[in-house]
């Protein structure tokens, strides 16, 4: 497991905008996909590609295309749909599939009530979109999920972590091909499971 913290200042200052109380969820709405966008650009750094001929007006040369089989994303709902079209903006061939999660207010354990994702994913990569690494639950079980389906590299972008699920993600993923991309990685988790200072409940402030 490897984690990547973007350090630019867009990035940071997408992301401070969208912690402010005051940001409504329009604004919320588009500033997420804007910073998706840039996290994207990060999370691909590695996305695999094949060289193929082309001509230029000039003359011929060689570029490169994406390689088969395409690329899967997989938003979590209901916040990570929030991320899917800055996502495929970058990736608009990528394959799109779905797992609906949600975590218990107080055990905060996850769920998963849906599931709409290929069955053999073999040599596949994957891109997870959830906004928050918190206690990190969700994500180890969506990730895990991947990975039992043959999954061999998955990026996670997330908006915002916490210490506590970088460290679960740690322990659980260790020797794994997967990789966190995030905006930043907070100071902690509240007694509640809300990151401090975090910027709330994203799926409240997208969609509430
Ligand atoms: C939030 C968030 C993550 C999860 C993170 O979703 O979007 O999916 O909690 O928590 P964890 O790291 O402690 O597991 P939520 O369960 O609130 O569902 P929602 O997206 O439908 O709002």
């Amino acid at each position: 497991m490897r984690i990547h913290v973007a350090d630019h200042p867009l990035v940071a200052h997408k992301l401070s905008t969208l912690r402010d109380e005051r940001t409504d969820s329009p604004t919320f709405r588009r500033l997420a996909d804007e910073l998706v966008t840039l996290l994207a650009y990060e999370a691909t750094r590695d996305v695999r590609t094949e060289p193929v001929d082309i001509t230029t007006p000039v003359t011929a040369t060689t570029g490169v295309r994406l390689t088969h089989p395409r690329p899967l994303v997989v938003p979590i709902l209901r916040a990570g749909l929030g991320m899917l079209e800055g996502m495929t903006r970058l990736l608009p061939t990528a394959e799109v599939g779905f797992l609906g999660m949600i975590r218990d207010e107080d055990t905060l354990q996850p769920s998963t009530y849906a599931t709409r994702i290929p069955g053999d994913l073999s040599g596949r990569q994957v891109y997870v979109l959830d906004p928050m690494l918190a206690t990190g639950g969700t994500l180890v079980a969506a990730i895990n999920e991947l990975i039992s389906r043959g999954a061999d590299d998955v990026t996670a972008i997330c908006l915002l972590a916490a210490p506590e699920g970088v460290g679960l993600m740690e322990r659980e993923l260790s020797g794994t091909p997967v990789t966190v991309v995030t905006a930043a990685v907070d100071e902690r988790l509240n007694e509640a499971g809300f990151i401090v200072p975090g910027l709330g409940d994203a799926g409240d402030r997208m969609y509430g």
